[in-house]
Formats: C-alpha cells, sequence, structure tokens
C-alpha cells in the first residue's frame, strides 16, 4: 500500500526571499528637524515680556504619520503646534528641516504637496461676503476640479453636514457652527490624501463638534491620513491612533495613544511630561 503523507504547509525554498508576516506601515508624512524662527517687533517683546528679538518657535521637530491614521498633536498655548502645520501646509517656509507628504518636499516640491493636502486653520476664513457654494465652486476651479466630479463632490459634502440649506446664504449670515463647517467642506474640494486640521473643534458646541469628529472618524475609515492640532484631551484619547505632545518648539513625547494611556490618561501623562520638560517646576 502506497504511503500517505501529510504536510505541514507550504514548503519554503530554500533561496526565497523571507516575507514579512506584515508589510511595513506607509508613512505618508515624514517630518524632520524642522525648525522655525521667527523676529519679534519691539510690540511682540512686551507681550511676550521677552528681551530677546527672536522666538524659537519649533526646534528641530521630527515625527512621522502612517497612512489611514488620525495623528493629534498636543502642547501648551505657543508651544509651536499652528506654525508646524503652516509649514507642513506650506504656508511659510521651515528654517531647517524638511517633511515629505507622500514623498513630495515642503521646502522643494510645495506646489506638488498643496495638491496633496487639506488644510483648515482659523486664521485662514472664507470670505464672508461670498456663499458656501460660490466659494466651494471657486476653490474647485482653483485645484482644477472637473465640473462634474465638483458638483457631486460639492452634493455630498453639503448634504453630509446640513450645509445645502445655506448653500446661498452669505457666509457673513452663518452660525459659528456652519461657518466652520463650511471652511471643512471647502479644504476637501480636491479629496486630499492628507488633512490638516488646526484646532477643528475650537469654538464649537459639543453637537457641531461631535459631527466634526465622526467625520474625521469617516474620512480615516476611507484611507485618508489626518493631522489635527487639538487642546481636548478626550479628543486625542476617543478618536487618534497617535499623539505627539509638543512642548517649546520640541517634541516631548510622541507614540501610540495606547501606549501613551497605558497607565495614566492623557492629561495625567501630559502633566507629568510637562513638569518634567520645565525641570520639574511648578506648572
Ligand atoms: N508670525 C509670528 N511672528 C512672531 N512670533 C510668532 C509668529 N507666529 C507664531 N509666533 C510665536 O511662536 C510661538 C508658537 O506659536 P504657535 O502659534 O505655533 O503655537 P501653538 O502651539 O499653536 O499655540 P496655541 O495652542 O495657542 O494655538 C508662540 O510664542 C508665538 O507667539
Ligand atoms: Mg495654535
Amino acid at each position: 500500500m502506497e504511503e500517505q503523507t501529510f504536510s505541514a504547509g507550504p514548503v519554503s525554498e530554500p533561496n526565497a526571499p523571507e516575507i514579512p508576516a506584515e508589510a511595513p506601515p506607509e508613512n505618508v508624512l515624514v517630518a524632520t528637524g524642522l525648525k522655525k524662527t521667527f523676529r519679534l517687533s519691539s510690540k511682540q517683546r512686551k507681550i511676550e515680556k521677552t528681551p530677546l528679538k527672536e522666538k524659537i518657535a519649533v526646534n528641530g521637530l521630527s515625527f512621522s504619520a502612517r497612512k489611514g491614521e488620525i495623528y493629534g498633536l498636543l502642547g501648551p498655548n505657543g508651544a509651536g503646534k499652528t506654525t508646524t502645520l503652516r509649514m507642513l501646509a506650506t504656508l511659510i517656509r521651515p528654517d531647517e528641516g524638511d517633511a515629505l507628504i507622500n514623498g513630495f518636499s515642503i521646502v522643494h516640491q510645495p506646489d506638488k504637496v498643496r495638491s496633496q493636502i487639506g488644510f483648515l486653520t482659523s486664521e485662514l476664513k472664507p470670505d464672508e461676503f461670498f456663499t458656501p457654494s460660490y466659494t466651494f465652486d471657486f476653490f474647485s476651479e482653483l485645484q482644477n476640479i472637473p465640473t462634474q466630479v465638483r458638483d457631486e463632490r460639492k452634493a455630498m459634502l453639503f448634504s453630509r453636514f446640513g450645509i445645502d440649506k445655506f448653500a446661498e446664504t452669505k457666509i457673513s449670515d452663518l452660525s459659528t457652527g456652519m461657518k466652520q463647517k463650511t471652511s471643512i467642506a471647502i479644504s476637501l474640494v480636491h479629496d486630499p490624501e492628507f488633512v490638516i486640521f488646526d484646532e477643528p473643534t475650537n469654538g464649537l458646541d459639543v453637537l457641531t463638534a461631535k459631527s466634526v469628529t465622526d467625520f474625521l472618524v469617516e474620512l480615516k475609515n476611507r484611507g485618508k491620513t489626518i493631522l489635527l492640532s487639538t487642546h481636548i484631551f478626550s479628543l486625542v484619547e476617543k478618536i487618534c491612533d497617535r499623539a505627539g505632545i509638543i512642548i517649546d518648539g520640541k517634541m516631548a513625547a510622541e507614540d501610540t495613544v495606547a501606549a501613551l494611556t497605558k497607565e495614566k490618561n492623557l492629561e495625567e501623562v501630559f502633566f507629568d511630561i510637562y513638569a518634567a520638560a520645565k525641570g520639574g517646576k511648578e506648572i
């Protein structure tokens, strides 16, 4: 009788390259040694109560964000979050360092970077004189979006945020929440892969804030990568995969939210890190 043999699994060829169990994570953002110094006017020196003529806002910041994750930047007022996001969005140039977004350099290929990103910040507000619909069309044209795609995208985003009812209302007549939702919709006219939101829920009531954060999770579920700054620890614990804590322009701690909050909640972790960074001084 023929002997039956059983195999435990596929036999690997001796010279076959080893296949990693999991593909390495794809970094959509890699920031390396970002530095930005601002000259301070005499008025600013008075406000900041400093004799120094320069302020190092961001001081050698390196971090990365992986495809399909929500990355949260936390830090006290003046830590350098907005400056970092403005550099990544190519609104200002770093003095030193660089960042690659989808492989494009913010220093050497700012136009390419702009096609990859959506940027939301309270500093850049849509013109109050125009309507959401007009403004959406205007920014779509700047991004060369075909009319049909623009109309489908506008219908989807406006209905998702309930802007459709106010599409032809002057932005100056909209509520704070509706203005913010309009700004979000406009930042997404080109369906960017990488979304940079500076304090996206700032000044919003809990209901509007929830609709914005739910939308961020929807974007993530569609494979988009999101980098946001916030002062709301619970938001980071709830929706962020990873977080970086910036203090005095430097990355004081960076890890997955799960690892950061293994023993304490994020707020307690933040206080510890802040005290350590300030050499144990009182907060
Ligand atoms: N254009 C500028 N000219 C001079 N100083 C600036 C300028 N922009 C930012 N700064 C300074 O750089 C530092 C970092 O500011 P930044 O706005 O990046 O902080 P932030 O972390 O976003 O703070 P917040 O939580 O208050 O928004 C602050 O001291 C700020 O005053
Ligand atoms: Mg800021």
